[in-house]
């Protein structure tokens, strides 16, 4: 298959790792950003992050928080929280230049190890991402098994260009492959596609259920002269950042305990597994309350949400 590294040398997208020439670490920035992020949104977030730690040494002299802070707005902050792990762990060293090393580290899964072996090192190994998923399902009109479409996907690398032949397919996938309407008719892969004679190539692959549970939760604005109360948050989603006192489920009745508040609205915040119904409270700080300014923590989007909602409420007072 010439026609997929020919079709990508002529119609890449003029990413800034295609132009100029990246390091390794700058490299496995950008792909831990954009697996999760969208290309528009992550692009801004890697510019920043590579600037302010060019190595994993810098990174890990620097603390989680102020890594968070960089990380504010881009979601999925385990995977800032991950790789503040792995800076750590490498204590010092550049990263390793093999798949089998890299996918030991933490927060490096298949698909990262892959990417920074090929496109860094150029070693033969194949990315499976979603778009490669889904290239790979019509290319064989098949539902494929993950470890089935890793298989396949090593079974057409190109081996002199491993790096250019993933991005290459992931580069279909985003512009050719589509979900909705692929288009065929000028895919590079179309005289290699089982899918593209059928009536209908959406139907692969199957789609993965994204269920959302719908949770009701309340979250609490005291302020004062000094700023809002705000917290060091736990947990898996938000860890690591700061927050209003917020609850969700049945852990809501505790929070406005011993508090003269008053209820000023609700929003909707979406994760990918759950859709939250926010309340929103507002109270006095009283003496014994740690205020913050809210742009020195590191904050979540669903955060920012709400002081918004928080400030036009005040606009709508006065
Ligand atoms: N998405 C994830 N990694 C990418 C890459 N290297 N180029 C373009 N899109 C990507
Ligand atoms: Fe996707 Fe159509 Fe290309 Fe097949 S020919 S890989 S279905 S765009």
């Amino acid at each position: 298959m010439a026609g997929l590294l020919d079709w990508y040398d002529q119609n890449a997208r003029p990413l800034p790792w295609r132009i100029e020439k990246v390091t390794p670490w700058e490299s496995l920035l950008a792909e831990i950003i954009l697996q999760q992020t969208q290309m528009e949104t992550g692009l801004p977030y890697w510019e920043r992050i590579r600037k302010a730690y060019p190595t994993p040494a810098s990174l890990a002299a620097d603390t989680e928080e102020n890594l968070l802070r960089l990380w504010q707005g881009c979601g999925y902050y385990a995977r800032a929280r991950n790789l503040y792990k792995l800076a750590t762990t490498l204590d010092g060293d550049d990263l390793p230049e093999t798949f089998d090393a890299l996918l030991k580290l933490p927060g490096i899964g298949p698909y990262t190890a892959a990417a920074i072996a090929s496109m860094s090192f150029g070693e033969p190994v194949a990315c499976v991402d979603g778009n490669v998923r889904r290239v790979i399902s019509r290319l064989r009109a098949e539902h494929l098994s993950d470890s089935d479409l890793q298989n396949e996907a090593n079974d057409l690398l190109n081996h002199e260009r491993p790096g250019d032949w993933n991005q290459a397919m992931m580069e279909v996938g985003s512009l050719v492959c589509t979900p909705r309407n692929p288009s065929c008719d000028i895919c590079p892969l179309e005289s290699i596609c089982l899918a593209s004679n059928s009536s209908d190539p959406e139907q692969w692959p199957l789609r993965r259920s994204t269920k959302q549970t719908n949770i009701d939760a309340v979250a609490l604005v005291v302020s004062g002269d000094g700023g809002f109360l705000l917290e060091p948050r736990k947990g898996r989603t938000l860890g690591g950042l700061w927050g209003l006192p917020y609850a969700e489920g049945d852990a809501t009745s505790d929070l406005l305990k011993g508090r003269n508040v008053e209820e000023i609205g609700r929003i909707r915040h979406d994760f990918t597994h759950k859709r939250l119904n926010i309340t929103i409270y507002i109270s006095e700080a009283t003496d014994t309350d740690e205020l913050h300014n809210p742009d020195s923590v590191p904050l979540a989007t669903l955060d920012r949400k709400v002081l918004n909602f928080f400030k036009g409420y005040l606009g709508e007072q006065s």
